[in-house]
C-alpha cells in the first residue's frame, strides 16, 4: 500500500455549498478512501421562494456559507489545512457565479498553504459516486454502465476500467431532473420538484395516461425529455379534471421506461458486468428499484449511491479526486486553475 493522502473537496457548482475531508491509500487494485467529514449547506429555502435556482442569490449565498462550511468540514475531520494533501474544487459544469466561489477560495487556500490543486468535474463526481469501498472485486465490476441523472445532464457511459470511460450518450434537450422539475412548475408543485413528483406518484396510476416515450426506438444511446414535459403540459390543458398523482406516475413511468430501456440495451451491447446509478434523480425510488430489478435480470451488479450522495454534496468531489489521483494525475498549482461553465465529461 502507498502513503496516505488527505483531501480537501469544496462543492459550490450550483445551490449547495459543501466541503468534504477524505483519506486516501492507493496500492494495486482499488484505493482505500475514507470520508472523515462532509458539510453540506442547502440553500433549498431560498429558491423555493422563487420557485429556482437564482444564480446571483447562490452566488452570495456561496460567499456568505464557505468559509464556515469549510471550517466545519476540517473541524469535523479533526484536521487543520497543515494536515491536507490536496485541495480539491468542482470547476465545473455549472452556474458560472457558483463555481467562482468555490474555485476562487480553493486557489486562496492553495496560494496560502501551498498545497496543490485537483480540479474535479462535477460530472466526474457523480459518476464515481456509487463506486464508494465497491473495490473488493475489482475485475467483476468493468465492463460497468453508468447512468447519471442530474438537473443539468442525463448521460450514458461506459466505465472499461476504473480510469477509461466514454460517454455513449446524452440528452439533446432537458435532463431528467430539469423535466420532473418543469412538471412539478406546471402541477404547481413546490421547488425542487423532483422529489415532490415522485411522492405522488405514489397515489397515482402509472398506466392512467400513455405519455410519449421520447427517442425510445432510436438506435443511440441520447435522451429527449422536453417534449414529454411538454405532453404533460397539453394534457393538463385539455383534461383539468386528471388527477396530478396520476400525473406525476404516468409521466415517471414515461421517463423511467425511456431511461431502463437505454441503459438496458447499452448494457447488452457493451456485455456490462455491472451498472451504476448516480445524479439527484438517482434518488427517485422507482428509478432505482426498477434499474435494480433489470441489473438483476441480466446478472449484472448494480450500485447506486444513499440517497445523500446522489445530490450534489462535496464528497462525491473528493471521491473523484481521490481516484484521479490514484489514476495518475499530477495537480496543479492555483495559477493554472480555472472555473468552466460548459465542462465536459
Ligand atoms: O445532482 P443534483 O443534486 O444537481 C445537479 O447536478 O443538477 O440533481 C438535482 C436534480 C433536481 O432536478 C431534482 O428535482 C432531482 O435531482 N431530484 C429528483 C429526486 N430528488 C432529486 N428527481 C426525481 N425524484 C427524486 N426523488
Ligand atoms: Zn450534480
Amino acid at each position: 500500500m502507498g502513503k496516505e493522502v488527505k483531501i480537501l473537496s469544496i462543492e459550490t457548482s450550483c445551490d449547495e455549498t459543501a466541503a468534504a475531508v477524505l483519506s486516501m491509500e492507493s496500492g494495486k487494485g482499488f484505493p482505500k478512501i475514507k470520508t472523515l467529514s462532509s458539510v453540506v449547506k442547502s440553500q433549498l429555502k431560498l429558491h423555493s421562494k422563487m420557485g429556482g435556482v437564482v444564480p446571483e442569490a447562490a452566488a452570495r449565498e456561496h460567499l456568505k456559507n464557505i468559509r464556515p462550511v469549510v471550517e466545519k468540514s476540517l473541524n469535523d475531520a479533526k484536521v487543520n489545512l497543515d494536515n491536507i494533501d490536496y485541495i480539491a474544487p468542482t470547476v465545473g459544469p455549472g452556474l458560472i457565479p457558483s463555481l467562482l466561489i468555490g474555485v476562487e477560495f480553493a486557489k486562496a487556500l492553495s496560494l496560502a498553504s501551498k498545497k496543490p490543486i485537483i480540479p474535479v468535474n462535477h460530472m466526474l463526481g457523480h459518476l464515481y459516486s456509487p463506486l464508494k469501498d465497491k473495490g473488493l472485486k475489482i475485475k467483476d465490476l468493468f465492463p460497468m454502465i453508468s447512468l447519471i441523472v442530474s438537473g443539468g445532464h442525463t448521460i450514458i457511459v461506459l466505465m472499461k476500467n476504473i480510469k477509461e470511460y466514454k460517454v455513449l450518450g446524452q440528452t439533446v434537450d432537458d435532463a431528467a431532473g430539469e423535466a420532473f422539475d418543469k412538471v412539478a412548475k406546471i402541477l404547481k408543485l413546490p421547488y425542487p420538484g423532483g422529489p415532490e413528483v415522485s411522492k405522488l406518484a405514489l397515489d397515482g396510476n402509472p398506466s392512467a395516461i400513455n405519455f410519449p416515450r421520447p427517442m425510445l426506438n432510436q438506435k443511440n444511446y441520447n435522451f429527449s425529455f422536453s417534449g414529454l414535459k411538454t405532453a404533460v403540459f397539453y394534457r393538463l390543458r385539455d383534461f383539468p379534471k386528471t388527477k396530478p398523482a396520476d400525473i406525476c406516475a404516468s409521466f415517471q413511468e414515461a421517463a423511467v421506461d425511456v431511461l431502463i430501456t437505454k441503459t438496458l440495451r447499452a448494457a447488452k451491447e457493451f456485455k456490462a458486468k455491472s451498472i451504476s446509478l448516480s445524479g439527484g434523480v438517482a434518488a427517485n425510488s422507482a428509478l432505482r428499484a426498477a434499474l435494480q430489478a433489470t441489473s438483476y435480470k441480466l446478472q449484472a451488479k448494480f450500485f447506486v449511491p444513499p440517497q445523500n450522495l446522489c445530490t450534489d454534496n462535496a464528497e462525491m468531489i473528493g471521491l473523484a479526486a481521490a481516484f484521479m489521483l490514484h489514476n495518475g494525475y499530477k495537480p496543479k498549482s492555483y495559477k493554472q486553475i480555472k472555473a468552466d461553465p460548459n465542462l465536459q465529461l
